[in-house]
């Protein structure tokens, strides 16, 4: 009996360790592929700037509206430029409105055409989703792409004021709340 369980243990051992040296491999090179930059399937790669994305856009981007949040800086700021910038009506959701107008204002600078809205949000209060979210579907306008940038990694342990842990209150539950209220009114 105990041979049979050796002889098992024989045949599987090497097959699980091909497996991971597989999995290993393949995590590995992708790594390789995203540092080095080099485009993926759909022929971006993480050097591939946002105007870069938009230059190739098959189809017209303007007449379409835009909610982004997390606009207020790095990725967010830098895509709601880019899509401001090619026609796109931008609506930003910041729960720091004072740096959400500084960033509107640098956007209208380089082109006054440019058409944003600013609303008021904390992802980490389901109060205050909801109410950016009746705020928006009261002004009748379609919703063509919802960007869910906004993203926190907590260090210490917070907790929101529903008493839910801060960054799973922010990135999970007050983003998929603002998901699932426009969700039907995606075009
Ligand atoms: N950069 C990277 O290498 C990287 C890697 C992996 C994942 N990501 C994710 O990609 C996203 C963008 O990255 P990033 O580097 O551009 O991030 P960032 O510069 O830190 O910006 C985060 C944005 O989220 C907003 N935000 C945070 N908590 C919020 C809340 N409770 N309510 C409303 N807005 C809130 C911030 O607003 P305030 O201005 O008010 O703080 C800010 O505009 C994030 O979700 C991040 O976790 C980034």
């Amino acid at each position: 009996m105990c041979s049979i369980y050796f002889l098992l243990l024989a045949i599987l051992l090497p097959c699980c360790f091909e497996i991971l040296s597989l999995s290993c491999s393949t995590v590995m090179k992708d790594t390789l592929r995203y540092l080095a930059g080099i485009a993926g399937p759909s022929g971006y790669g993480s050097k591939t700037t946002a105007q870069q994305v938009t230059d190739n856009s098959s189809s017209p981007l303007h007449r379409l509206t835009a909610i982004i949040t997390g606009a207020t800086s790095g990725i967010g700021a830098e895509t709601a430029r880019v899509l401001a910038k090619r026609g796109v009506r931008v609506v930003i959701p910041a729960r720091d409105i004072k740096k959400a107008a500084e960033l509107k204002e640098g956007i209208e600078n380089e082109n006054p055409n440019v058409e944003i809205m600013l609303f008021e949000i904390d992802l980490s209060s389901l109060a205050s989703v909801k109410r950016f979210c009746t705020q928006f579907l009261a002004l009748g306008l379609p919703l063509n792409i919802l960007i869910n940038n906004a993203g926190i990694f907590s260090q210490n342990l917070e907790f929101s004021e529903d008493k839910i842990e801060m960054t799973f209150a922010t990135n999970y539950l007050g983003t998929c709340t603002l998901l699932f209220f426009h969700y039907h009114n995606l075009e």
